[in-house]
């Protein structure tokens, strides 16, 4: 038998691989999903898999696919989990999960695993995933069954097994890294108390040391999902790199928050998120626009579930898909543009546009129209504000049967 394992390289995955030979006497396949970590973690993967005792790595580039189908949608619904997480770790699990079913299939494999604790959230999402693409497939959690407490332990077993150690040095923060954010967790930020420390951020400057010039940019949007910056179109993958880098460059999009984890506990994070707040920022703009009263309530308490939905890890749940087909049809004709200003931190709406806008100045301008009629109004009123008349007469005791 043959099981697929999500490898980084990292010291965990790397004696995950040794363990797994002994305890389950398995050919081993690692599988690396390249989801825009950055070239250093995907350098010399192969020998260092292949060192630790697996017979192969499949590697696939998953970027504009995770963007394109896991981010953009999360986008267009407008979906945040607890006022703040743009749920940059809970969309790349999914996508990593599917393509590792895939493999699976590919290799031959009967099982899967993966290096997440039995602490957290993304144990859960990999599972789920698991289950709804391939509810056959066993899978194997080591973190959850082992008894290797910690880093000194890991490296114990990988020496007693003749793996080699990965050389580059464990950071003291437990992060997550794809294209669409970098997420920090332990050490001192278990204390809620305790201001992240300066050097910690890798994806945005220090707001206070960013440029002392604005800088503005435009969004083009079709169908509530960004296509272009600044005229030029991009794909999916491309736009959002592009937008990390002029985000980043200005400290845009840093959270620092303590969330509800799935699993009941409480846990810090510090997010950088530097492009997608640009995007969320600009996709909601564009709603304003495009979106009446009421349509845009039921988006916005549905945006809601939908992010705890993902942020559970139930990405193929059918609650999920049939809340996205809604997003879709309801953002048919968020399409136009919306430039931001971008200085010390903030991305600052100056302008939205759109062919579909429902804005009309020739009937909210303060200058007199002929489609409104003030004088409607006086009657709009006396009705809509019936239920509070008849209520206060009540209260005075001035309705008598
Ligand atoms: N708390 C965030 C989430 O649950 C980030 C998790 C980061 N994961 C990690 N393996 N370091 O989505
Ligand atoms: C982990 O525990 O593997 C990382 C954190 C999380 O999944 O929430």
């Amino acid at each position: 038998n043959r099981v697929v394992l999500a490898y980084s390289g990292g010291l965990d995955t790397s004696v995950i691989v040794p363990w797994l030979r002994e305890n389950y006497g398995c050919d081993v396949v690692c599988f690396t999903a390249d989801v825009g970590q950055g070239v250093m973690e995907m350098e010399g993967l192969e020998a260092k898999a292949k060192a630790s005792g697996a017979s192969q790595l499949v590697v696939k580039d998953l970027k504009e696919e995770f963007v394109r189908d896991f981010i953009y949608p999360c986008l267009r619904a407008g979906a945040i989990y607890e006022r703040k997480y743009l749920l940059g770790t809970s969309m790349a699990r999914p996508v990593i999960a599917k393509a590792m079913v895939d493999v699976a299939k590919e290799v031959g494999a009967d099982a899967v695993a993966h290096g997440c604790t039995g602490k957290g959230n993304d144990q859960v999402r990999f599972e789920l995933t698991f289950f709804a693409l391939n509810p056959q497939l066993n899978v194997v959690a080591p973190w959850r069954e082992w008894d290797i407490k910690g880093r000194e332990d890991a490296i114990e077993y990988a020496k007693k097994h003749n793996v080699p150690v990965p050389v580059t040095k464990k950071s003291i923060y437990s992060r997550d890294r794809n294209l669409w954010h970098l997420s920090h967790e332990g050490d001192i930020l278990e204390d809620p108390a305790n201001e992240p420390a300066k050097d910690m951020y890798m994806m945005s400057v220090d707001p206070e040391a960013a440029p002392n010039t604005p800088e503005y940019i435009e969004i083009g949007i079709v169908s509530g999902l960004p296509v272009s910056i600044n005229g030029n179109k991009l794909s999916p993958a491309s736009l959002l790199s592009e937008l990390n880098e002029i985000g980043g460059k200005h400290g845009i999009g840093r959270i620092d928050m303590v969330e509800n984890r799935l699993v009941g506990m409480k846990s810090r994070g510090v997010y950088e998120t530097p492009g997608g707040t640009i995007l969320f920022t600009a996709v909601r703009e564009l709603e304003s626009l495009t979106l009446d009263r009421e349509t845009m309530q039921v988006k916005d308490s549905l945006a809601l579930k939908y992010a705890e939905l993902v942020y559970a890890g139930r990405w193929f749940d059918p609650l999920r898909q049939s809340m996205d087909a809604f997003m879709e049809k309801i953002t048919e004709e968020t399409t136009g543009s919306v430039t931001l200003k971008l200085y010390k931190g903030s991305a600052t709406v100056t302008s939205r546009k759109s062919p579909y806008s429902l804005y009309r100045e020739d009937i909210s301008s303060f200058e007199n129209g002929d489609i409104y009629n003030q004088a409607d109004a006086a009657g709009f009123i006396r009705l809509y504000g019936l239920p509070t008349r008849v209520r206060a007469m009540q209260e005075k005791g001035e309705i008598v049967d």
